[in-house]
């Protein structure tokens, strides 16, 4: 296999509500990857018109992910941060995708059928291909490394078949053009940590996400410390003590949900955070839990809410961030242009 110099790219999708599932998942895994590798994260709103969106609540959106992304302490100035629609070459490279990718892989992804649900007569285009869209993202910049929330798993494996057979359908041109045997690496996952699928406060088998119709069920990045602690509060619990050990959290989804947001957030393990509040009862649980919340994620949404009122200086970051990813799509793009056959 050939070598491929190590690069981490992510995305979030601008559709609002940020919440403690994409700041656990995969924001503070963003944040501690810049200490060991280029990344290039970006805000994906090509994604997001998946499903209709509000022009100017977008254009918020967009703005709203990258405050947080600045505020959570990625350096904008030392790595790359962009949306995704001010460089083209995004959608060019999906096209290219859409053509090696097969309907029978697209037909499996779980997410499109949760997202489309009884009508998909009705689901657009966009919401189908949308993984093609995604291995674009990665392989635009031939990323080795995505980190990503455990619902993005299969996603990544597709980016990985798509990769390969890109590779091995265009093994002779590659060759031939000077690349050696591998165009694209393999994008590997990294779902790493205690909280890679952090679940609803009002249900510990959902998943915790944007779109819940309650607002109960997740912590949104811009909730006041009030607001974090009554959402806390009336978390959905069982009625009996923390168990000591982490086999006792076995059948118990909504105290392992909160034993894992805990651990995550005070970079502990669940079996250490048991050691400590092993025997007692949720309440005394909720307030530490509150009160490390609180101390955690109150500066972060401050900070983002004093970033997002400077919209010329998000736009900058944007624009910048943008002109520098634009220079390595660019070169990628003339490489598989030459790779596909196309006169340019
Ligand atoms: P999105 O915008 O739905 O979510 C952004 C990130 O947050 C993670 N996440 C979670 N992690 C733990 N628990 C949860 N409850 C939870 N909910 C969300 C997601 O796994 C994700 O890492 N398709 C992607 C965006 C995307 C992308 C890419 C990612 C587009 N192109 C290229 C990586 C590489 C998405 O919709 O994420």
């Amino acid at each position: 296999m050939a070598e491929f110099i190590p690069r981490v790219f992510s995305g979030v999708q601008p559709t609002g509500n940020l919440h403690l599932g994409n700041y656990l998942g995969a924001i503070t895994k963003f944040v501690d990857l810049q200490r060991t590798h280029d990344c290039i994260y970006c805000v994906v709103d090509l994604h997001a018109i998946t499903v209709p969106q509000d022009p100017r609540q977008l254009k918020a959106s967009i703005r709203e992910v990258t405050a947080a992304f600045l505020a959570a302490g990625i350096d904008a100035n030392q790595h790359i941060v962009f949306n995704q629609s001010q460089v083209a070459e995004h959608a060019e490279l999906a096209w290219v995708f859409n053509c090696v990718a097969r309907m029978g892989w697209l037909n499996r992804m779980t997410q499109f059928k949760e997202k489309a649900g009884k009508d998909r007569e009705n689901a657009s285009v966009g919401l189908f291909a949308y993984p093609c869209l995604m291995a674009a993202d990665i392989l635009l910049y031939r990323a080795t490394h995505v980190p990503v929330g455990e619902d993005q798993k299969q996603h990544l494996e597709l980016s990985r078949d798509i990769a390969q057979k890109f590779n091995l359908d265009f093994a002779e041109s590659i060759a031939a053009n000077g690349h050696g045997e591998a165009f694209f690496p393999l994008p590997a996952p990294l779902i790493q940590g205690v909280a890679t699928r952090v679940m609803s406060l009002r249900d510990g088998t959902k998943k915790m996400s944007k779109s819940d119709p309650s607002d109960n069920s997740r912590i949104n990045l811009s909730d006041d410390a009030d607001t974090i602690a009554q959402k806390i509060r009336k978390a959905k619990t069982d009625p009996d003590a923390l168990p000591s050990e982490i086999e006792g959290l076995g059948k118990r989804p909504e105290a392992d949900n909160l034993v894992g947001i805990f651990a995550a957030l005070n970079g502990q393990s669940k079996a250490e955070v048991l050691a400590d509040f092993g025997g007692r009862n949720f309440s005394t649980f909720k307030s530490a839990l509150v009160d490390l919340a609180v101390t955690k994620l109150v500066p972060i949404g401050t900070e983002m809410k004093r970033l997002t009122e400077d919209a010329r200086h998000i736009d900058g970051v944007l624009a910048q961030g943008a002109a520098r990813a634009r220079e390595i799509a660019r070169e990628t793009m003339v490489a598989v242009k030459d790779i596909v056959g196309f006169v340019h």
